[in-house]
């Protein structure tokens, strides 16, 4: 049978754990989609030696790549504005299957992203742009769109739930506990993304969206970051029986007024989301009918983004293989009222 042939966009942290999975697993993917999954090339910056990945395998002529004819589905993992929103443009008119972790890309261009899919009729799959390895994007744009979901609140940024626990747990400071995320691979390349809670109102703004059938961008989310918590303001949490979490809070009210907010916010000792340690994230999500719903695991990270951006993979080559798009199940539907003064 036809290969399903997959171009590689950007080979960092994740994509380099994506690269590794691709070849492999191939076995097993080649399993579940029916079809070899053929990797024929990954654009990058600059080409460099990667262990176990043959070095014909790069070009710097990334949009050369994404026009190839006889690519099927393109992973984006630049990360950025531009050249991202170009290359996936390009790559959905030219009738591509898309898979993206961009989460400032779909936070602040996803209206034009989403459109440009349906009207070429290809899919769009994002799992790995908000909460690392954990299926919320999922739940929220397939299991629970035939409820009503009212809120949807957590933490959804590993590398300051990592600094703030060190700065708890370890009484590490801000500055050793941001270098030490950014060796393990959860920072983005700028950590002031993740520090200013950018990089957390980004993915509010994405699940705002899907949760309320709404457009929320991120100039819709009121944010502030973690970067003027200090050492005295820890003791102080602490000795009123709290921990400092970044905490994201997604809500719609009965007139349909969304408020999506970012702030630091201070939790009891025996509230859940207390206890999520290191670049952990959790997700708590309300609705009418199915009540509350936890979700909980890595958020940041090499191999645990890279599994959901092979989920997302896997997905998309079956529809492509059984001839369907996917992304019919859209972003929103109507335009919201957002008031982001209200959180
Ligand atoms: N820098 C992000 C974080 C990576 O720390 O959560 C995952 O999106």
């Amino acid at each position: 049978d036809a290969p399903v042939r997959v171009a590689l966009l950007g080979c960092g942290v994740v994509g380099s754990q994506v690269a590794r999975i691709l070849l492999e697993q191939a076995d097993d993917l080649r399993a579940r989609v029916g079809r070899p999954l053929e990797l024929v090339g990954i654009g990058v910056r600059r080409t460099t030696d990667r262990p176990g990945i043959d070095p014909a395998l790069f070009t710097t002529d990334v949009p050369s790549l994404v026009a190839r004819e006889d690519v099927d589905l393109v992973i984006e993992l630049i990360g950025g504005i531009n050249p991202a929103r170009e290359l996936l443009l390009a790559a959905i008119q030219g009738g591509k299957s898309v898979v993206t972790a961009n989460k400032a890309l779909l936070a602040q261009h996803g209206a034009e992203i989403y459109d440009a899919a349906a009207a070429a009729d290809v899919d769009v799959y994002y799992e790995a742009a908000v909460a690392g390895a954990i299926p919320i994007i999922r739940p929220l744009r397939e299991s629970l769109v035939g409820d009503a979901v009212t809120a949807v609140k957590g933490i959804v940024n590993g590398t300051t739930n990592y600094i703030l626990d060190q700065m708890h747990t370890h009484k590490v400071s801000f500055s050793d506990a941001l270098a030490d995320a950014q060796r393990l691979g959860y920072a983005e390349a700028d950590p002031t993304a993740d520090i200013e809670g950018h990089d957390a109102a980004a993915k509010a703004a994405i699940l705002a969206s899907l949760a309320f059938h709404t457009r929320v961008t991120l100039d819709d989310v009121a944010c502030e970051g973690i970067s003027s918590v200090t050492a005295d303001d820890v003791r102080a949490a602490e000795s009123l029986r709290c921990v400092i979490k970044l905490l994201a809070q997604c809500s719609v009210s009965p007139d349909g007024t969304v408020a999506v907010g970012v702030h630091p916010t201070m939790v009891p000792l025996e509230h859940p989301l207390a206890g999520i340690r290191g670049a952990y994230n959790a997700v708590f999500i309300e609705s009418v009918n199915a009540g509350r719903l936890m979700f909980m695991g890595p958020g940041a990270g090499g191999s645990p983004t890279a599994s959901a951006v092979l989920g997302d993979v896997v997905t998309a080559a079956r529809n492509r293989v059984r001839g369907v798009a996917g992304h019919g199940e859209s972003a929103y539907s109507t335009p919201g009222i957002t008031d982001p003064s209200s959180v």
